[in-house]
């Protein structure tokens, strides 16, 4: 029977997970275990604070479900989402940069026709936004199948509201691309928002001082065959928040400046109300690599 003194634990931990068969398992639960013994050492954890670290991760589980993801809403606050995102996306080559997913992805949305309004009869500014998917070289990609989901004038998505239901989204919809790449819809210019915080994410930025606010924003997933999934946002400039976002995810060259037009008639031909604002962009959607 072994009798570990404390300096002794760590390598003998380590040496216990020293066989796993696989590799990558192995490397990343040694490195696991270094940090954690290490992180509990340096900072001279209580008994008290590890149970309330097990009772703290046991309720973001709970908190957690279909429609909402506290551990993703952790990661984020905690600018892990943001770090995996960095040292996965080392090389652009040309391509859109990335940001977090966000907890308020539902899965796959439903298509729906270029020009749709997703926030009809919904308090806010108007808006058209139209975008291009291409490839790195500028060349536009058929058949690119963009979500795109984004809050509402009070900062939360549908997903959030009691009695939603996954078919009836609201300002929440899949566009695919023709030949063109183009991709075109209506709905309100977002505003800055809270994360939530009635669950223990909001008890971390309470206890830590921090605000809660993303800069507005509108969250895109792109998937075309051949490349690389794009999980993006755009980001509405001249927002208060975009230099202290909770999440970390604000890059420059996703802040997108809204051009202001006068009516009648939106890029369609439609009738529009008298004052709306465009969003535009041209997204590169990066190659996979070809696998030997
Ligand atoms: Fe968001």
């Amino acid at each position: 029977m072994p009798d570990y003194d404390p300096s002794q634990l760590t390598d003998a931990v380590l040496r216990s997970f020293a066989s796993a068969p696989d590799a990558r398992t192995r490397g990343v639960l040694q490195h696991l275990i270094a940090h954690l013994h290490g992180f509990v050492r340096d900072a001279d954890l209580t008994l008290d604070e590890w149970r309330g670290a097990i009772d703290f991760l046991t309720r973001t589980g709970h908190k957690s479900g279909d429609t909402r993801q506290e551990f993703i809403l952790l990661s984020d606050v905690l600018g892990v989402s943001m770090l995996v995102d960095a040292i996965n996306h080392k090389s652009h080559a040309g391509a859109t940069d990335t940001t977090v997913l966000g907890p308020f992805y539902v899965g796959e949305h439903r298509v729906t026709p270029h020009g749709s309004d997703l926030a009809p009869g919904a308090a806010g500014v108007r808006m058209w936004v139209e975008a291009v998917v291409g490839d790195a070289g500028g060349r536009p990609i058929a058949g690119a199948a963009a979500d795109v989901w984004h809050a509402d004038g009070d900062g939360f998505y549908d997903s959030q509201k009691p009695g939603y239901q996954l078919d009836k989204p609201e300002m929440r919809a899949r566009f695919v691309t023709g030949a063109d790449g183009k991709l075109s819809f209506r709905t309100i210019v977002p505003r800055s928002y809270p994360v939530p915080t009635d669950g223990p994410v909001g008890e971390l930025l309470r206890a830590s001082g921090r605000h809660a606010m993303r800069p507005a924003h509108i969250h895109f997933v792109i998937n075309a065959p051949g490349f690389e999934t794009l999980v993006t946002h755009l980001f509405v400039a001249g927002d208060d928040y975009l230099a202290s976002d909770a999440v970390y995810g604000v890059k420059p060259s996703l802040i997108v400046g809204l051009v202001p037009h006068d009516g009648p008639t939106w890029p369609d031909g439609s009738p529009s109300p008298d004052r709306w604002f465009q969003m535009s962009y041209r997204f590169a959607l990066k190659a996979k690599e070809a696998t030997p």
